[in-house]
């Protein structure tokens, strides 16, 4: 078993607008996050995530990049990332960085001289197109055209927001300038990036007509502008440029890779470490990207998606595991549904939130926690549009009232679905904006935050940062069966119940079971050493198991 670190890893997405404010603008900040180093050492964590501090108007707060080798003022300097990154080498954290490279803000330097000089160089760093009529009927992951129109009869393509001009990768000299901003960051002490976005990249089917999907006349570019012929020869150039022969790790932001191309990606020699797979993160989504059509799956279809996609990676390579990020809602609002632990139902939130947990620590694959998972977090009550900040949620909130949908509709579909409900800012404490801020915070607090904090969870025996620091401690000790054992579903007939077991090729086995549900369920099963259950110990008898509701249970075959 050749050790890998990055397999190892426990990872952290952390969100530098909402993690702690230092200097009382209500915004998150660098000093901030030094401060909170020894609470991520503590809970475990040796690899953060920082999501964008780069420079930016802030449009989709940070994933707008103005200048990639400067630090935003709101969140600091770059002293302060230096010192950020050497007190994260004390420690023994690993900082990689997210690299927004399909597209820069508007604001950036050579959009600016491209729009100023249609002679520039620049020009062609960019997607422009002189045409009578719209291109093509792309419609962006924001809403609208990807076509925007600047002058005349000229046209500049956009994926997300039509702040977000999209870079062309076909050019040759941009492709020499994107290597050298990850050459620099890597130089700097990085340990590597996480990619944001990349699998749209190369253009190709969304700069033609596609079918009209709505009303609007357009169709989703998700669908026809991911994973384009040719993209891999761009994503190879880049490893070996940048990541080859450094002690450097890469996680792309993936979606659309088809699990037969899995290998391309994150194979021996593939362009990316590992990169996130969104099948059972969007259970969630109907197709067509709108969320007022919510898709209405059963336990029975998650653990197909689970498994399929756990199965399809460790033929052919590594994955990243993760249940919740930047962009999505809080896990447990998404796998309980009218079922999740409401405010200050506390022992509720408690099992539900360590069986997500026994479910992310015992997969294969690298393990990404995304802030405030380990106090159990649950989705944020946004009481009108107005309390929310993402532009995402706004057009989704518009799309839903074009639709049909009245306000109150409309307002519910957004809540379930708002990617601020994960970046509410960070409950420290029970003291006035949960020790966030001495200020007003940038965007509304979780209300929840007196009774729902880290200072108590930290204290507290049975709170659920305790139970996932135990669980991290489980998986370093047996790093040999849950890092690098093979992944086996094991069926059962009870529908809530995922069931799983980790193998070493010298036989050493934990079995991992999961009640999803609120009823008890009984199942056959071999007995064993219980390690891990969120109800103190298992209940085993006449080879019987027994999962109380929201049980959570890994237990290791004893050797005989
Ligand atoms: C994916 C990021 O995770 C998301 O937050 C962002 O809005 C888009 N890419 C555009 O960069
Ligand atoms: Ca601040």
């Amino acid at each position: 078993m050749e050790r890998v670190w990055w397999k190892e890893a426990i990872g952290y997405e952390l969100y530098p607008k909402s993690f702690k404010d230092t200097n009382g603008d209500g915004i998150g900040d660098l000093k901030g996050i030094i401060e909170k180093l020894p609470y991520l050492k503590e809970l475990g964590i040796d690899l953060l995530w920082i999501c964008p501090f780069y420079l930016s108007p802030m449009r989709d707060n940070g994933y707008d990049v103005e200048d990639y080798y400067a630090v935003d003022p709101q969140f600091g300097s770059m002293e302060d990332m230096d010192a950020l990154l050497a007190r994260a080498e004390e420690l023994g954290i690993r900082v990689i960085t997210d690299m927004v490279l399909n597209h820069t803000s508007d604001r950036h330097r050579w959009f600016q001289e491209a729009l100023k000089d249609p002679k520039s160089k620049y020009r062609d760093y960019y997607i422009f197109k002189e045409s009578k009529e719209r291109p093509s009927n792309a419609r962006s992951c924001f809403g609208g055209s990807v076509w925007e129109k600047v002058e005349g009869d000229v046209w500049y393509y956009h994926t997300f927001d039509k702040t977000q001009p999209d870079l062309n990768w076909e050019c040759k000299e941009l492709r020499q300038e994107i290597y050298r901003i990850l050459n620099y960051w890597l130089d700097k002490g990085v340990s590597g990036f996480r990619m944001d976005a990349i699998t749209y990249i190369k253009k190709g089917d969304s700069l033609k007509d596609a079918e009209p999907q709505g009303e609007d006349g357009l169709h989703d570019v998700a669908d026809i502008g991911l994973n384009q012929p040719g993209i891999g020869e761009f994503l190879l150039e880049m490893r070996k440029e940048c990541i080859d022969g450094r002690d450097a790790m890469t996680v792309a932001e993936a979606p659309g890779v088809p699990y037969d191309k899995i290998g391309e990606f994150i194979g021996e020699n593939g362009y990316f470490s590992m990169i996130f797979d969104f099948s059972y993160a969007d259970i969630d989504l109907a197709p067509g990207g709108n969320w007022y059509y919510q898709a209405d799956w059963t336990f029975p279809q998650l653990k197909k998606l689970i498994f399929h996609s756990q199965s399809s990676v460790q033929r052919q390579g590594w994955g990243a595991i993760y249940l919740e990020n930047h962009d999505q809602s809080r896990s447990l609002n998404k796998y309980f549904r009218d079922k999740a632990a409401r405010p200050y139902e506390v022992r509720k939130r408690f099992l539900q939130s360590t069986a997500l947990g026994t479910l992310l620590f015992g997969l294969r694959g690298t393990v990404f926690l995304y802030q405030g998972e380990e106090l159990g977090m649950t989705n944020c009550p946004f009481a009108s549009i107005d309390e929310f900040d993402d532009l995402n949620t706004i057009d989704q909130y518009y799309r839903a009232l074009k639709a049909g949908c009245d306000e109150k509709k409309a307002l519910k579909f957004v809540n379930d679905r708002s990617r601020d409900n994960s970046r509410t800012p960070y409950p420290w404490s029970s003291k006035k904006n949960g020790g966030f801020t001495e200020g007003t915070p940038w965007l509304k607090m979780n209300p929840d935050y007196r009774e729902n904090n880290a200072q108590r969870q930290q204290k507290e025996e049975g709170s659920t940062f305790k139970f996932y620091q135990r669980l991290i401690r489980l998986r370093k000790e047996k790093a040999d069966i849950l890092v690098y054992g093979t992944i086996e579903e094991i069926q059962v007939e009870n529908g809530p119940v995922i069931a799983f077991s980790r193998k070493t090729e010298s036989g050493k086995t934990i079995s991992i079971y999961i009640n999803m549900g609120e009823e008890e369920e009984k199942l056959p099963a071999e007995d064993g050493k219980c390690l891990s259950c969120n109800y103190g110990d298992m209940i085993f008898k006449e080879n019987t198991l027994i999962l109380r509701p929201y049980e959570a249970v890994m237990m290791e075959k004893t050797q005989d």
